[in-house]
């Protein structure tokens, strides 16, 4: 059954810039800006990792500290203490932890492993909690990893549970290489919804093999109703190699009125936003419903 709303999780000012040619402080301002016009309400906004990780997520603080939009659930990375600390000193209410369902894939985006990211995270955790901010949690490579291939759905199901039983108010699954198909989402997301609410689950696709709009269609049918997107279908992983952009924003927005799905999202404003970022980027956006709307 599709649930009757849904509310999408606007990571392109994240996901997108962290994996795609620097672009200024100002655009990146102006960017979030747009998507909040354009009616977004939950916005990933940076990351406070080490900028000698993601040099493109080093001014993260400069770019929240200039928005001004008490509506919006302004969220940020942070895998560290250090990277809470400094999220919260730039203004973040809500913080995003993130590992993997894969041993591999953890050492080389988060420098350890599974279990010790879930010890590194009860201080961000206990941190969040002193000062009353919510945190989601990411599990990346749920549907395959680069350096793995096959991934376990018993091995996401470990880690999500383990990020809930932390304090996370959800979990984002990631199909950080964008290899999953319709059929695996729904055996995966049928495992883990007979041990977690379908509430506290949300979706986050890259779209490498053209497949993410199919399988949010396949998780909206099980009645998940948190979807990741990125407006202009922005970025990727750079400890994912050939991993591309998420699912197009304006391509999810699309579907939803298709399905009579409920969302507050302004089409046109939001592909304007696209084509004013891509703009900065020397590029077009990678959707096509953007595009159509460009055309007409
Ligand atoms: P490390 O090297 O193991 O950490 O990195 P460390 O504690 O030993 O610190 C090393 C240096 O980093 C020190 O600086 C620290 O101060 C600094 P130095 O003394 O060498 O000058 N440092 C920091 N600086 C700023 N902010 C911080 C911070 N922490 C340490 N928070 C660490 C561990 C986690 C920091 C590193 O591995 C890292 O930053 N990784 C980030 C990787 C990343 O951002 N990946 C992309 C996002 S995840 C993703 O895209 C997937 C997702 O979209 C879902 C999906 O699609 O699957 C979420
Ligand atoms: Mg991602």
């Amino acid at each position: 059954v599709f649930p009757q709303k849904v509310r999408i999780v606007e990571v392109g000012a994240r996901d997108g810039l962290q994996n795609e040619k620097a672009v200024t402080t100002a655009d990146k301002v102006a960017l979030i800006n747009a998507l909040a016009a354009a009616g977004l309400k939950d916005i990933e906004a940076g990351a406070f990792v080490s900028p000698k990780w993601v040099p493109q997520m080093a001014d993260s603080a400069d770019v929240i500290s200039a928005l001004n939009l008490p509506d919006v659930n302004l969220s940020a990375l942070t895998p560290n203490l250090k990277g809470a600390q400094a999220a919260h000193a730039a203004g973040i209410k809500e913080f995003a932890i993130f590992t993997a369902a894969s041993e591999s894939f953890c050492q080389k985006n988060i420098n350890c492993s599974i279990e010790q990211s879930i010890e590194r995270f009860s201080d961000v955790m206990e941190f969040a909690k002193a000062h009353n901010i919510k945190v989601r949690g990411y599990v990346s490579c749920v549907l395959g990893c680069p350096y793995e291939g096959e991934i376990d759905p018993q091995a996401v199901l470990y880690v999500s549970q383990k990020l809930l039983a932390l304090g996370c108010y959800e979990i984002s699954l990631g199909d950080t290489i964008g290899v999953g198909t319709a059929k695996k989402v729904t055996e995966l997301l049928t495992l883990l919804l007979q041990h977690i609410d379908k509430s506290q689950l949300a979706v986050h696709f890259h779209d490498t093999y053209g497949q993410a709009l199919t399988n949010i269609y396949a998780a909206l049918n099980l009645g998940i109703a948190t979807v990741d997107a990125a407006v202009a279908g922005l970025g990727g992983c750079p400890y994912a190699k050939g991993a591309s952009g998420n699912v197009a924003t304006e391509d999810v927005v699309y579907l939803l009125q298709g399905l009579g799905i409920k969302h507050a999202i302004d089409l046109q404003r939001l592909s304007d936003a696209g084509w004013q970022i891509t703009k900065a980027l020397g590029k077009q956006p990678v959707s096509k419903v953007s595009i159509a709307l460009h055309a007409k």
